[in-house]
């Protein structure tokens, strides 16, 4: 699994979040794509095939970070903030379109 380089260094404030249901701790201002990697390793299943797919590039170029932020398909979360109280869900296959 991953540890972050905030680990013991000057971070934000701790807040909570729900990551698939589940209360989960959290730094103010660290990527959703951070957290997801520190407890999922992962934060996508690819459409086709279902492979796991992880935050890779952290800058918002290769979309392998795709996630279900605030409700929200196919949100780049190494592009969000952790916002306390927010809700966030591994996107796995296809986003879900309204009809
Ligand atoms: S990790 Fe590459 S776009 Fe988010």
């Amino acid at each position: 699994m991953f540890k972050s380089v905030l680990d013991g260094a000057e971070r934000g404030p701790a807040v909570t979040v729900m990551v698939e249901g589940q209360e989960v701790e959290a730094w103010e201002d660290e990527t959703v794509a951070s957290l997801l990697l520190r407890h999922f390793g992962t934060a996508r299943l690819t459409p086709v095939s279902q492979s796991p797919r992880a935050p890779y590039c952290m800058m918002g170029v290769c979309f392998d970070c795709l996630a279900v932020i605030d409700g929200k398909w196919s949100t780049q979360s190494c592009l969000e903030p952790v916002r306390a109280g927010m809700s966030i869900e591994r996107q796995n296959g296809a986003r879900e379109v309204e009809q």
